[in-house]
């Protein structure tokens, strides 16, 4: 990772790994002023303002985030609030051209400054509009969902579904600040909780041992919307501290990155075989399981671990097993059309023991013996 790129800027960055952190973090990445702070949201309009002197902002955001949290904002920058139906469907091209539509209604030129606030949804969503909208204006990401304080905001990935598949159309589109409020978690649905805390568990096992510790040292309390302020904050930092560092050093996925797929082979085949009745994060948290399993089974992954995601998954209301009625084989040949596949060849992120993945000859992305996928996925039924 080179100097400035990812590393935790200021004096306020992260404690290491795993130390109990009250303390506020500050990250640089990729042309991204990354703040995390407990209260932070508060000071949104001037910190927008401090990073886009000059420029115009308007404010995106679904119908349940708006009022939540959004409006707020909107009032004290003294501007638009656009806002779209909630919910993975307004993920669209559709809703990308109307969002679109209305900046060219309002004639908002190149100083215009997006702020997208809300879940996955409207960042992926406003953060395409801006990626296109006069061929690229900036875009500040103020994600208020866990997926995207921990995912979503960070990285640079925009883009809308369509009928062929999820995320197929989009750009990379670095935002200009993100501002990450763990508080904003208090009015966050239960299972938007639960689902988000599948990825953190993967940053533990993919790259922070001490952190997955912890998780599991707090267990289910960490589902608690009244869980203390200085606890969401160590959770929120902990994993943006882990996705920023995975980046920074692999801004278009063509190395490390891929460390953060682990779970997501198998877990998208399931997602996928569950018409997306199951849940994304449910989704990885099976695919963790099964691809540990696998590992163990290939003699790389340290024994025991498989059951050590199961358990903490397990602990913090996720699904661990395989559903029945989805067949080995049906998710093998899944396995084999995902978007991480190379000519029909299904690829894994895998891991040593927790904190460390296989580098398999520095592509991080490995080739299986069917029959042995076959046999994880038996095994975690
Ligand atoms: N760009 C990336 O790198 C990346 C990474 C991971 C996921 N994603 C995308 O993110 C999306 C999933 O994100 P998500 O789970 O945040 O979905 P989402 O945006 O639909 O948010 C989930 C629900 O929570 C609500 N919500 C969000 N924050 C809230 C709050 N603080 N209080 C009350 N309600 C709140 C939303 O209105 C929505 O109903 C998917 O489309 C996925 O593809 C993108
Ligand atoms: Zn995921």
């Amino acid at each position: 990772m080179g100097m400035g790129t990812g590393g935790p800027a200021g004096a306020g960055g992260p404690a290491g790994a795993g130390e109990p952190a009250g303390a506020a973090g500050e990250f640089a990445l990729h042309g991204a002023r990354i703040i995390v702070r407990a209260g932070a949201l508060a000071d949104a309009a001037a910190l927008v303002r401090d990073c886009a002197p000059g420029c115009r902002p308007i404010v995106i955001a679904d119908a349940n985030v708006a009022p939540l949290h959004a409006a707020p904002i909107a009032a004290a920058l003294g501007t638009d609030l656009l806002t779209f139906p909630a919910g993975e469907a307004s993920k669209v091209r559709a809703r990308w051209a109307a969002l679109t539509d209305e900046l060219l209604a309002r004639q908002l030129g190149r100083d215009t400054v997006v702020v997208a606030v809300g879940g996955g949804v409207c960042g992926d969503l406003a953060g395409f509009v801006a990626a296109t909208y006069l061929r690229g204006v900036p875009v500040m990401q103020i994600p208020t969902s866990l997926v995207a304080m921990i995912d979503a905001a960070i990285g640079g990935k925009t883009g809308v579904d369509t009928p062929h598949g999820k995320n197929l159309v989009g750009a990379f589109h670095q935002p200009a600040l993100v501002l990450i409020d763990p508080l904003a978690l208090r009015t966050l649905p239960a299972d938007h909780r639960r689902a988000g805390m599948a990825e953190v568990i993967k940053h533990g096992v993919i790259a922070d041992e001490p952190y997955f510790h912890w998780i599991a040292a707090h267990g289910a309390a960490l589902l608690s919307p009244i869980v203390a302020d200085e606890v969401a904050q160590r959770l929120v930092l902990g994993s943006v501290a882990v996705k920023v560092h995975i980046v920074a050093g692999d801004e278009r996925e063509g190395g490390r990155r891929r460390i953060l797929n682990f779970g997501h082979t198998i877990g998208h085949a399931v997602e996928h075989l569950s018409n997306y009745d199951v849940l994304h994060g449910d989704a990885v948290a099976i695919g963790m399981v099964a691809e540990a399993r696998l590992g163990e089974l290939a003699g790389w992954t340290l024994p025991g671990l498989a059951d050590e995601i199961r358990d903490l998954c397990a602990t913090l209301g996720l699904p661990v097993r395989i559903p029945s009625a989805f067949d080995a084989e049906t998710i093998l040949s899944l396995t084999r059309g995902d978007k991480k596949a190379r000519a029909g060849v299904a690829e894994y992120a895998l891991p040593l023991r927790l904190g460390e993945m296989n580098v398999g000859e520095g592509r991080y992305a490995l080739r299986m013996d069917e029959g042995l996928v076959r046999a994880a996925i038996e095994a975690t039924r």
